[in-house]
């Protein structure tokens, strides 16, 4: 595995994996790798001859509070992840060499990332747009591969490739969860064994969701409020948001029908978790 700080050897890489002709995949992470990230990178080297990975934790998408400086770097065990999965390239920049001085330029999204995280995280998208159009610019991937996890994300980056003409594919792949639900994030490693316990609250509230749209239920507002009892019985966590939305619009919907999202997001602690879940409900 090729392991490249600059953005000048990762071109030289990228123009050589091309002219053999060579199908470019890209995983973009923040590191802290889990079996979630891993997910990602399987499939890329399922559908894609040359497979590049980046980890960087980039400062534009953490807001003044929140936890850029506490973030979980674990270089060495990530490096050792991806070589087991024969991954081609890890791109590893510092921040000096993607945002050096004078940087001034940003992608912003303007709809999508109005809403949910966006609402409770400002500027959290658009430092995550800016990174992925500096990624993608410089791997120039054929398809980039992102988690439902991180639904709204996904969802505002294909709108960014849409927007701005982009030449690739981005491919969602389904959430990867530990045995009792909880969704796996880089940010489950911050909880104490208590605090482990509570975050299945997540899931259990999306779970008991499903199941009352199952059994017929087709208001928002009743099911939400059923979340937030869930949420609210749970010692030691503090709602943030729950959303039921249009699955592609993300604006939230009067009745349920067709592709609708359950969104919510809590903090344990200071941990902000988040997760979501895509329900197709038939007329
Ligand atoms: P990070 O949180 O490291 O996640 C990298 C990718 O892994 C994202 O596409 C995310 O949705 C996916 N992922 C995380 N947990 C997952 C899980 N449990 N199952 C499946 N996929 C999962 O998301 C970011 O980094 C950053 O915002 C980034 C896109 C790299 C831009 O900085």
């Amino acid at each position: 595995m090729l392991i490249i700080k600059t953005i000048a050897k990762v071109r030289k890489e990228i123009n050589k994996a091309k002219s053999a002709k060579k199908i470019i995949g890209f995983v973009p992470t923040m590191g802290a790798l889990h079996r979630g990230h891993i997910s990602l990178v399987k499939k890329a080297k399922r559908e894609c001859d040359f497979v590049a990975v980046s980890i960087f934790v980039n400062p534009a998408q953490f807001g003044p509070n929140e936890d850029y400086r506490k973030y979980p770097r674990t270089l060495q065990s990530d490096k050792a992840m991806l070589a087991k999965e024969k991954v081609d390239l890890l791109f590893y920049p510092s921040v000096q060499e993607m945002y050096p001085e004078g940087f001034s330029t940003f992608v912003e999204e303007n709809f999508l990332s109005k809403v949910m995280c966006g609402r409770s995280r400002p500027g959290h998208f658009k430092g995550v747009c800016t990174v992925v159009a500096k990624l993608f610019n410089i791997i120039t991937p054929a398809i980039a591969y992102f988690g439902h996890k991180d639904y709204q994300q996904a969802k505002i980056l294909e709108k960014m490739v849409k927007d701005l003409n982009f030449a690739l594919k981005i491919t969602i792949l389904p959430t990867i969860r530990e045995k009792d639900g909880l969704a796996m994030s880089s940010r489950n490693a911050y909880l104490n064994s208590e605090q482990r316990k509570n975050a299945t609250c997540l899931y259990s509230a999306l779970m008991l969701a499903k199941l009352l749209i199952e059994k017929g239920e087709r208001s928002p507002e009743k099911i939400i409020n059923e979340m937030k009892k869930i949420i609210k019985l749970t010692p030691q966590v503090r709602l943030d948001y729950v959303i039921i939305a249009n699955a592609q619009t993300l604006r939230e919907l009067k009745a349920i029908e067709g592709k609708a999202l359950i969104a919510l997001a809590i903090f344990i602690g200071n941990t902000r978790l988040i997760d979501n879940l895509v329900i197709d409900v038939k007329k």
